[in-house]
């Protein structure tokens, strides 16, 4: 497609270029959940059975995890929107650095390769632009089911030592309720002998979801969605044919381009209890939202000026802190965002305070005084959900918006342009 822009203007990398300012309408479609598509793929290694996974979203971060998949030996068939991994030619305990190397969720592969075949060598994940994100809860719940695990030159050794090479069930109080330590125990739990209890677990949906997909393949599995989730370990787990929950993230993400363009659309499909503190939050900022039993609808006018504070779920998603604070940007008053969840989390203020936004950080909170408008910018995502972030600034912005950084918003948003310009946005991509 053409640029609007003058030639002086023009950047050469990757961007969307977003001209603001339209009312959005219609109805929009949510795709499969990220996070629980990729923990449920790493599910495949536990079974020597094929594992369909149905609504997988189409993001470089699956093909990724297909590729890790692959690498240990899974066979992989990849239809429309749904994936297909037999997990039977499972021959490799170690997936190469070059592939783990940018993709955080290749570290779930530990559990499940250490429960199936009693050894597993896994690269750390290392930090990333919103924090140093450590492993540290994975390492001692697995320690705690029997493993030997040293960590040298960047990399996770594991090994169940004895005859069977079987983990052994335990008891498991996981220090903070981590989602990743939560998931990659729930799994090596799943082909333990003996009983395993997570306390303090992450209450997460994609832990639910998890949870459902492991009593499909004939597990056991009680609690998930409380803070005390129960295993019973199986010899060995079958094949399921499963259906991946609609991504809450993206549902937050289309409901806000909604508000932040003071506009009326639905938004489908859409779990509300998934949702609970963004849409509280949203009615707090004036925002009409109505749910019909399969979607949502979301009106917006005035928005006032809201306080939120990140938090495990229930509570409000970190992953929605940065596309919030773009709507409250454009707010009536003063907000205070909170983010307690990760430490370097708030690099998007930058980025919106080159678009014209009032914002004032301390620590990691940050004052968002909203203003009547915002003003488009080129500007960069530093991450997943920041570069989601600067989309939905950029479609209430005054003028053009160029967000480069879309390595990361291809890592978690499945053809967000092209959703968007479905509804009436008006957004184009530029460079390969
Ligand atoms: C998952 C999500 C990510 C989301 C995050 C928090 C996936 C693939 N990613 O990431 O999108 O932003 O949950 O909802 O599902 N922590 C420790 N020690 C540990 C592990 C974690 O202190 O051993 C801390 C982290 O530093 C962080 C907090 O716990 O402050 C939450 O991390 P965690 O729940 O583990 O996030 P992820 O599973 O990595």
């Amino acid at each position: 497609m053409t640029s609007i822009l003058a030639p002086s203007q023009k950047i050469l990398t990757p961007h969307l270029e977003i001209r603001g300012g339209a009312r959005l309408s219609g109805e929009v479609r949510v795709t499969g959940a990220k996070n629980s598509a990729l923990v449920l793929m790493a599910a495949s290694l536990l079974s020597a059975e094929p594992l369909r996974l149905r609504n997988v979203p189409g993001l470089s971060d699956i093909q990724g995890m297909v590729e890790i998949l692959e690498s240990l030996g899974v066979d992989s068939k990849r239809g429309e929107s749904s994936v297909e991994l037999n997990g039977s030619g499972l021959n490799q305990s170690s997936p190469p650095y070059e592939l783990v190397n940018g993709l955080r969720a290749s570290f779930f592969c530990i559990g499940p390769l250490l429960a199936r075949l009693g050894v597993a060598r896994v690269p750390l994940p290392g930090g990333c632009q919103i924090g140093a994100r450590p492993v540290v809860e994975h390492v001692k719940g697995l320690k705690a089911l029997g493993a030997q695990v040293t960590i040298e030159h960047g990399v996770v050794s594991a090994v169940v030592p004895g005859r069977g090479h079987r983990l052994t069930g335990a008891r498991i109080h996981l220090d903070c309720p981590s989602v990743g330590a939560t998931e990659t125990l729930m799994m090596a739990a799943a082909l333990a002998e003996g009983e395993t209890i997570i306390e303090n677990a992450a209450q997460e949906p994609e832990v639910v979801d998890l949870a459902g997909l492991i009593i499909a393949m004939g597990g056991k599995v009680r609690g998930a969605g409380t803070p005390s989730i129960t295993i019973v370990g199986m010899e060995r787990l079958h094949g399921a044919d499963y259906m991946v929950i609609p991504d809450r993230i993206e549902a937050g993400t289309l409901l806000l381009a909604g508000a932040i363009t003071r506009s009326c659309l639905r938004v489908t499909p859409v779990i509300p209890d998934h949702l609970g503190a963004v849409i509280s939050k949203l009615e707090e900022a004036g925002c009409k939202l109505e749910a019909d039993g399969i979607g949502m609808t979301i009106s917006a006018d005035r928005i006032r000026a809201v306080d939120l504070r990140t938090q495990p779920f229930p509570g409000f998603p970190t992953d929605l802190q940065a596309p919030f604070m773009s709507l409250l940007a454009t707010a009536e008053g003063t907000s205070v965002i909170t983010e307690a969840i990760f430490e370097n989390r708030l690099q998007h203020v930058a980025e919106l305070q080159r678009m014209g936004a009032a914002i004032r950080t301390q620590g990691n909170t940050a004052f968002v005084e909203g203003v009547p408008g915002l003003s488009g910018a080129p500007v960069t995502g530093s991450d997943l959900r920041a570069s989601a972030a600067m989309v939905l600034a950029g479609l209430a912005a005054e003028g053009v918006t160029m967000v480069q950084g879309l390595q990361h918003l291809d890592r978690g948003y499945d053809n967000l342009e092209g959703k968007l310009n479905g509804i009436g946005a008006n957004i184009q991509r530029h460079g390969l």
